[in-house]
């Protein structure tokens, strides 16, 4: 008899995305002609194309592929040095930031490297979470075990939650009590906000003291408009001693079909063993990345290394006034239609207050049955996003206006 890993079991129903894809499908079966008029701004998926740059690597590396002399097989589970340098230099040197090309680790997603991250981080961590926070933080936790029961608000046991909310501009304040891991996301997913060098750096002083370990998700740092925000946590004197920092292609480059991201674990970042020893958190990562990772495959990590060309760089600077112009408009549509609204200014993402007495889900089957429009429920992404929901400004500027027109529309 096998044993299944009963910490799957404390799961809340499915995974927010597919749950939502589940219930827009029966809705769409159910009312085919309600389904043609369908827009799609519930998850935070890219819809154009890739930049040429990025088809024109990709064309060239699959040609390289098809010739015995410059064929790749397994390349580096880290990722390849010239990609590695291309983002060292770019992303952090360039700006001003220390960090070595050897601190860098090529992946495929931030999704996965946020999950994984856990293979090498101890049980007994007391976890800090924001509340509302994307999902994987949470759900990843409670597969590892690292969770007790969830109660019935969808809060787990073992967890401590930061609440996220208007009165500290939705970026959680570090905790009266001690704890050991700290997640963070800046530009915010899913509430739209930026954490300011002084919010960053009370999180950094926090942690250094209480030899806290901050996994800090930059995902959609792109998008930071206003030039006072840090884009990385290693803006922040002291982080190389206390952050490990994802970061990912998908946002910007518009990789979420073709996957690429990266992982900085400096090598300056120490955690505890059982036995009170400090020991470099990026040896036992290397170790974790070269056993179960093969590495992103060659023509991908090309296409990555186009967008630090000149030409990709522009060519993701305009995908990114694309969508930020998509979030003005969907921001402004909300707020004509009477509705309380944050974020989308630093972030490809609209938070958005439910009108009085209605839940997120209620918000949800209202806009999904009425404006044809599928958003993200706030409850979806914890207990203290109940009485929200989020807008993905990631569409076409058509779609994008036609959503702001039918959000007025609606009589709630
Ligand atoms: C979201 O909608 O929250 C994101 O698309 C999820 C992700 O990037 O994995």
């Amino acid at each position: 008899m096998a044993y299944l890993n009963d910490n799957f079991l404390k799961l809340k129903a499915g995974y927010l995305f597919p749950e939502i894809s589940r219930r827009v499908k029966v809705f769409c079966d159910q009312n085919p002609e309600a389904a043609k008029r369908l827009i799609r701004c519930g998850i935070g998926d890219v819809t154009e194309p890739l930049p040429p740059a990025v088809i024109a690597a990709l064309h060239k590396a699959v040609d390289e592929m098809a010739a015995r002399e410059t064929f790749k097989g397994y390349g580096p589970e880290q990722g390849y040095e010239w990609l590695r340098s291309a983002i060292g230099k770019n992303d952090f040197r360039d700006r001003g930031i220390e960090i070595a090309d050897d601190e860098i680790f090529v992946s495929d997603g931030s999704k996965c490297d946020t999950g994984n991250i856990l293979d090498i981080l101890g049980a007994k961590n007391k976890i800090a979470i924001s509340d509302p926070v994307y999902p994987v933080y949470v759900d990843t936790n409670v597969m590892a075990g690292h969770t007790g029961e969830a109660n019935e608000a969808g809060a787990y046991a073992k967890l401590v939650y930061l609440p996220c909310k208007p009165a500290n501009n939705f970026i959680p304040e570090p905790p009266k009590k001690h704890v050991d891991v700290i997640y963070l996301c800046s530009p915010n997913n899913p509430t739209g906000a930026a954490a300011s060098r002084e919010q960053l750096e009370a999180w950094v002083k926090y942690a250094l003291e209480h030899k806290s370990v901050i996994l800090f998700d930059a995902a959609y740092e792109a998008y930071i408009t206003d030039a006072n925000l840090p884009h990385s946590i290693y803006e922040i004197p002291g982080a190389r001693e206390c952050a490990i920092e994802f970061r990912s292609c998908s946002k910007n480059g518009g990789f979420t079909g073709v996957r690429c991201a990266y992982t900085v674990v400096p090598k300056s970042l120490n955690a505890q063993t059982k036995s009170g020893e400090f020991k470099p958190l990026h040896q036992l990562w290397n170790r974790r990345m070269t056993t179960k990772f093969n590495g992103v495959s060659y023509i991908v990590q090309r296409a990555a290394e186009s967008l630090y060309s000149p030409e990709g760089n522009a060519q993701v600077q305009s995908l990114i006034t694309h969508y930020l112009g998509n979030a003005e408009v969907l921001r402004k549509g909300a707020k004509k239609a009477g509705l309380k609204v944050f974020g989308g200014v630093n972030a490809p993402y609209i938070w958005v207050r439910t009108p009085k007495g209605v839940t997120s889900w209620q918000a949800f089957d209202k806009i999904l049955n009425d404006a044809n429009v599928v958003i993200t429920p706030g409850s979806g992404f914890g207990s203290k996003g109940e009485g929200y929901f989020r807008i993905s400004a990631f569409n076409s500027r058509a779609n994008a206006e036609e959503v702001a027109r039918r959000l007025q529309e609606l009589k709630w």
